[in-house]
């Protein structure tokens, strides 16, 4: 094994003592914490997959997170220099001023919520697996916006609606046209480069505790998708098909016009880590796809307009997170 591909591998296996760093809020709460408090960051029916998530088994003293859902992940992928995520010199204004937006495992929130504040995004929702970390997500959230837990604004979005898991709540598509719920935003926006604080930020964003492919997603109803990091894992806890399932669901959800910014792994970090769990093991085995197949997937089978490499490789960042990011267009 190369130097790189063993500092990639530290990278994606975090310890504790990697844990003392860029904690905004000190959570009580690890990854592997089981309940979520009420603010909406668990949602019903969740299934197994708390169970599973629950259950990151300890391998010779390690910790194992099948879904990616590190607990310590943004203390590997933001050099120690910096205090913002590198990924965010690499955002464009246009994809998030005043725009509906959601964030696929979405972990801590640390990417979501410097989103919102630079950018003044109209509505966010954060969305992630493991209930410990969508707890440390509003932590944070609540920890940046400066506001008193106990002082909850109601969220100007109806995310509660339309963000839920199951199969029997599907929506209606003609239930969905543009602005079925932005119409009642009235939120100011204003040119200042002050980031987002208080009961404004409370209110764009919401954090939901839920596997994507379980989420019932009304359809037309987003401007951005940001998908950082996630794909392998879905990829290789549910297969080709989740991958597939994934992006239709992505296309689904986003407005004509609408984009979907995407992070995908490279295959070799496929090759490292399809050992976490059995299931990735076994899932691992029978991929057909792989990333370069998915700009042709996407735009062929998908349906996306356009496909724009944004970056090849994120300025500063750690070594092994320098991947390319690309923007695909409804
Ligand atoms: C490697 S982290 C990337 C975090 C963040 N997107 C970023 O790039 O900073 C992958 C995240 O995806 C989440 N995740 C994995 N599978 C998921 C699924 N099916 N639904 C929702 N979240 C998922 C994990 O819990 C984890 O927080």
């Amino acid at each position: 094994m190369g130097p790189l591909e063993s500092e990639m591998m530290d990278a994606e296996n975090p310890t504790e003592q990697d844990s003392k760093k860029r904690h905004r809020c000190d959570s009580q709460h690890d990854s592997s914490a089981g309940e979520v408090d009420a603010k909406g960051g668990q949602l019903q029916n969740s299934s197994n997959q708390d169970a599973l998530v629950n259950n990151n088994r300890k391998k010779k003293g390690k910790t194992i997170f099948p879904y990616g859902n590190y607990n310590t992940y943004y203390n590997y992928r933001v050099a120690r220099t910096l205090d913002a995520d590198p990924r965010m010199t690499v955002m464009q204004k246009i994809w998030f001023e005043d725009k509906d937006v959601f964030d696929i495992g979405c972990n801590e929130g640390h990417v979501t919520i410097s989103l919102v504040q630079k950018y003044r995004v109209r509505s966010m929702c954060g969305v992630d697996i493991d209930p410990g970390l969508i707890n440390k997500a509003w932590n944070n959230l609540y920890y940046e916006s400066g506001v008193p837990e106990k002082d909850t604004p109601q969220s100007l979005y109806e995310w509660i609606d339309y963000v839920r898991e199951g199969g029997d709540a599907a929506l209606e598509d003609e239930d969905c046209t543009h602005g079925a719920a932005g119409d009642q935003l009235q939120v100011s926006t204003s040119d200042t480069d002050i980031g987002l604080q208080g009961k404004e930020l409370l209110q764009r964003v919401i954090f939901k505790n839920a596997n994507i492919l379980h989420c019932d997603l009304r359809s037309n109803m987003l401007d951005t998708v940001l998908c950082l990091s996630v794909v392998k894992w879905i990829h290789l806890n549910w297969g080709d098909e989740g991958l597939l399932e994934l992006f239709i669901k992505i296309y689904r959800i986003l407005r004509k016009g609408g984009v979907l910014i995407l992070e995908p792994q490279p295959w070799s970090s496929y090759v490292r880590k399809h050992r976490v769990s059995e299931v990735c093991r076994s899932n691992y085995k029978k991929l057909v796809i792989r990333p370069e197949h998915f700009p042709g997937i996407l735009l062929e089978q998908i349906g996306f307009k356009s496909c724009e490499q944004i970056t090849l490789e994120v300025p500063e960042s750690t070594k092994g997170f320098s991947r390319p990011v690309y923007l695909y267009t409804k």
